[in-house]
């Protein structure tokens, strides 16, 4: 049985123009310089609450590469002590024991494996896994973090997205860097109305 308090959330920064890295990957671009006077700042206590409320992590194979190139160049493993489950139909090294690797039918696991188990799902990226999780309905949020810079090409927040899928704008809020970050829960009666 699927746990009912159960969301999965659907989070990434992307550039303006909607990219989440350029086509080779590089996220370089995510540290810009701006400073927008009416913002609020990250208050660093807030943030590591807000992370505490996470129950698990979900990325695909492609996020988890970059977090480990992160991780071996000094950068550390952003996940912290959570289960961070990696969709892979490769075998890739396994550097802690938090991470578990699956694939196959994502609905089933969202809703047979993890649901049961965990109250905020926290799917972390990429384009292409959440493209997937929109289009088989799993998504219950979607938080997208708008960075003030425009990257001109690169991999899209939603990689071949093939229906509509309408949102409902539940919370904005700017911050001192610029950034803007959108709260949106998806409505479940999606496409043209
Ligand atoms: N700006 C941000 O906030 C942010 C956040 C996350 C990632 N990123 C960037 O986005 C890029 C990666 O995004 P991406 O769209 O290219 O890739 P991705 O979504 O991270 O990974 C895609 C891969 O995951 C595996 N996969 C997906 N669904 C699966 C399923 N149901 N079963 C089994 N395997 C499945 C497949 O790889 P296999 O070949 O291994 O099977 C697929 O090629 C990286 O450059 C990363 O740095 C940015």
């Amino acid at each position: 049985m699927a746990n009912t308090d159960s969301r999965v959330t659907i989070h990434m920064a992307a550039s303006l123009d909607g990219f989440i890295a350029r086509k080779d990957g590089r996220v370089d671009w995510l540290e810009t310089l701006d400073e927008f006077a009416g913002g609020d700042t990250m208050d660093p206590e807030f943030v590591e609450a807000f992370l505490k409320t996470i129950d698990c992590y979900v990325m695909g194979s492609r996020t988890y590469e970059t977090a480990l190139r992160f991780e071996a160049q000094g950068f550390g493993w952003a996940y912290g002590d959570k289960p961070t489950f990696v969709l892979t139909s490769r075998a890739l090294p396994r550097t802690r024991e938090t991470v578990e690797f699956h694939s196959g039918d994502l609905a089933a696991f969202v809703n047979e494996r993890l649901r049961p188990r965990f109250r905020s799902i926290w799917f972390a990226g990429g384009g292409m896994l959440s493209a997937e999780c929109l289009r088989l309905g799993l998504a219950d949020d979607l938080r997208y973090s708008i960075l003030p810079i425009l990257i001109g090409e690169g991999i899209s927040f939603f990689e071949t997205l093939d229906k509509d899928v309408a949102l409902h704008l539940a919370e904005v809020k700017a911050y001192k860097s610029g950034m803007v970050a959108l709260r949106y829960e998806v409505r479940r009666h999606t496409g043209a109305q």
